[in-house]
């Protein structure tokens, strides 16, 4: 027993930042943007927390499944944080919703989304749960160096949510890691009076280049590695689902494919990287936007700090 994807919903911060206002920032400029990365605008938190958007993408899609919060046997909320170190996100969510079973939170990056299905399938795989909420939240605009402008382009905030259920719409899961400190943000300094070093920039570093060279291989890779092991041609697929980190990389990814950009699922112009966000936010878009029907092959396709990736085929 695998899993059925039964309901989506999503939640964004009010405050939408187009490329001109960062221009305000830093030397920077909306052609240079829209150009490397393909984002036009992002929603950035201002009084929101980060707990607040991730139980209105969970409310959204449990009303969407059909499924009360008591109804819940695991909550499961990929992230790289919450509001709190502790208490996990997860339990906040939990707290939100009045449910009353486990929920933690897990960190695999941007690929966290395809990380938790995997935890999920496992779940359902033993009896051990017949719905699982997975919602992933993060508020990545805390973490940036906002005088970079190499890398406080490219993200944005946000939260989106899935409902699972058991059921055999699961085709295939295969996730993996690769470790690399090309993307990475050191933890807090704390003022122990032992610790010897304390200068570390608790923001996030990237080497932009090498992040790109992994993720158009993790991505055009993590997809021929699906389909071989489904068996679908690449015609059956109606959207491969990309994590959202720039167009250029799935641009880059659907060439070496030999697939089309029209069976790639994007919504990056208008909500920058929202790291385990991005896959079910464009599925949460599509599903209201009536462009999923029941039947479709889906693939999920991910890359992450960690560097982490996955790959994950359903069928809806
Ligand atoms: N505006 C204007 N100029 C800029 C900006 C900006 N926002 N950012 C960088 N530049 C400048 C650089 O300073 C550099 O100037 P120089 O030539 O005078 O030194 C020039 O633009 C070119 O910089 P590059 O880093 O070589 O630009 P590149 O074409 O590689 O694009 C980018 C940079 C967009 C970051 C690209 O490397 C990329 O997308 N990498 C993938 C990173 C990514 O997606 N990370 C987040 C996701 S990670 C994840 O989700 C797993």
């Amino acid at each position: 027993m695998s899993f059925d994807l039964l309901g989506t919903g999503s939640c964004l911060p009010a405050r939408c930042v187009k490329n001109d206002e960062l221009t305000q920032l830093f030397d920077t400029s909306d052609e240079w943007i829209r150009m490397r990365t393909g984002i036009e605008e992002r929603h950035i938190i201002t009084d929101e927390q980060v707990a607040g958007l991730a139980i209105a993408a969970a409310k959204a899609a449990l009303r969407n499944s059909g499924t009360s919060a008591e109804e819940l046997d695991y909550i499961l909320c990929p992230t790289l944080g919450g509001d709190y170190i502790t208490p996990s996100l997860a339990c906040m969510v939990q707290q939100g919703l009045g449910a009353k079973c486990p929920a933690m939170d897990m960190n695999a990056a941007c690929s966290g989304f395809v990380y938790a299905c995997d935890i999920a399938d496992g779940l359902f795989a033993r009896g051990r749960a017949k719905r699982v909420l997975v919602v992933a939240a993060d508020g990545l605009s805390r973490i940036l160096d906002w005088n970079d402008r190499s890398t406080s382009v490219l993200f944005g905030d946000g939260a989106a949510a899935v409902v699972l259920g058991e059921g055999d719409g699961l085709k295939y899961l295969a996730v993996g890691s690769a470790p690399s400190l090309a993307l990475n943000l050191p933890f807090l300094n704390g003022n122990c009076p032992y610790t010897a070093k304390k200068d570390r920039q608790t923001v996030l570093q990237m080497d932009g280049r090498e992040v790109y060279r992994f993720a158009v291989d993790a991505l055009s890779s993590g997809v021929a590695s699906a389909l071989e092991a489904t068996g679908y041609a690449k015609e059956e697929v109606r959207f491969v689902v990309p994590h959202q980190a720039n167009l250029r990389i799935i641009e880059a990814a659907a060439k070496r494919l030999r697939m089309p950009m029209e069976q790639f699922a994007c919504n990056i112009q208008k909500n920058g990287n929202i790291s385990a966000v991005s896959i079910p936010l464009v599925l949460d878009e599509f599903m209201n936007q009536g462009r999923l029907h029941k039947g479709d092959i889906l693939v999920f396709s991910a890359f992450g700090a960690g560097m982490t990736a996955g790959t994950a085929v359903l069928q809806w």
